[in-house]
């Protein structure tokens, strides 16, 4: 299909609930180049409203309805995690680019079916949607390690904190859902594969619900033998707090603290903590889907790919295994194909 230099890339939304209204907002008010112009959701009426709140948009019964439409260039597709592989392979299979949040899919085998399909077609259609490679204090950090600054990386502290976690979190959630975004971002700062990890889940938090075993630790190995540990910990109470230091031969690289202003008053300095990831990571949203549209516009995929989202489901299910046994895990993961470079 070719669409006309000049017109906005026309995107289909599937799934309307809170992070597709995000995007959707994001498309609409503040990106440049693309227009929403169908929505779909389980929640007829979800999708309904939504696309009315939308200048150029309507409501489809469907997912499938949404990839089908001729009016519809690229999808977004904000839906559940485990219905994401049906709406990515119906893309793939329409040779339409998407855009799927994380997880690409649930389990390594879901992913590996779409990088399968992906290579298939021949082209890069799939953009997983790990923001924090968009976040300009991880992108320092990135530049800071590939330009030798801190010397050969020997090891990496990362914090992952939320105020409080949903109800229903379980205890395999602080693994799949949080800190599978220091899975992806530590292999793309690193350039390296995560090879084997252990958790440990000690003391719980008086906050957490029943069936949370919160906070818990992680540490990571990789090929070239950096060892990553990851504190998650989903009911902090006080804030969403996300910390990474890399440490190498000649020196250390850390995020910097969240931009926000200094208080000297009362005898005490004070900052803000962000309330959320909405808020933590605004500009790293703004930033992954204006490439993703650019891409679109371009007819070339870029950002992270499918291959990512099978390497990060990989680790996950490493992960789990980990958590349940008490012992060291091995990740299985396939060799990279030539086709993600
Ligand atoms: N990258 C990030 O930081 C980030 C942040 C939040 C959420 N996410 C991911 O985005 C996805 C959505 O999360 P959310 O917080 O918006 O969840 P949500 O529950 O608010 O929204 C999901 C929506 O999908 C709809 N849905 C479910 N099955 C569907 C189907 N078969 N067809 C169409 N619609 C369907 C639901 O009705 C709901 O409206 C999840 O995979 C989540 O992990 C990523």
């Amino acid at each position: 299909m070719t669409r006309p230099a000049n017109r906005p890339v026309r995107v289909g939304i599937v799934g309307a609930g809170m992070i597709g209204q995000d995007h959707a907002r994001r498309l609409c008010t503040m990106l440049a180049g693309a227009q929403v112009t169908a929505v779909a959701d389980a929640d007829l009426g979800r999708a309904q409203q939504v696309a009315g709140s939308l200048p150029d948009a309507r409501a489809l019964p469907t997912g499938h309805d949404v990839v089908a439409s001729a009016a519809v260039d690229a999808v977004l597709v904000t839906s559940s995690g485990p219905t994401h592989e049906e709406f990515v392979l119906a893309a793939i299979g329409a040779a339409k680019p998407v855009f799927c949040e994380k997880p690409l899919a649930p389990t390594p085998e879901a992913c590996l079916r779409i990088v399968e399909a992906e290579m298939a077609g021949g082209r890069r259609l799939v953009q997983v949607g790990f923001m924090r490679r968009y976040d300009d204090g991880y992108r320092a950090m990135k530049q800071a390690v590939d330009d030798g600054l801190i010397g050969a990386p020997l090891l990496a502290h990362c914090v992952h904190r939320n105020a409080t976690s949903p109800p229903t979190f379980t205890s395999d959630m602080p693994l799949t859902d949080s800190a599978v975004h220091e899975m992806d971002v530590v292999r793309w700062l690193l350039a390296d594969e995560v090879t084997a990890l252990s958790v440990l889940a000690g003391r719980r938090s008086g906050y957490a619900p029943a069936q949370l075993r919160d906070p818990q630790l992680l540490l990571m190995e990789t090929t070239s033998g950096v060892h990553v540990d990851v504190e998650v910990f989903v009911n902090c109470q006080y804030g969403y707090d996300v910390r990474c230091e890399l440490v190498g031969e000649t020196g250390t690289v850390s995020l910097p603290g969240p931009a926000a202003p200094v208080l000297r008053s009362g005898g005490a300095v004070s900052a803000p903590v962000a309330a959320d990831w909405r808020q933590r990571f605004a500009r790293a949203y703004d930033a992954e889907l204006q490439d993703w549209v650019n891409s679109v516009r371009d007819g070339q995929g870029t950002g992270p790919s499918s291959w990512d989202g099978y390497a990060a489901a990989a680790v996950a299910r490493a992960a789990l295994t980990a958590l349940d046994s008490g012992q060291r895990t091995p990740v299985v993961m396939k060799g990279r194909p030539g086709f993600y470079g």
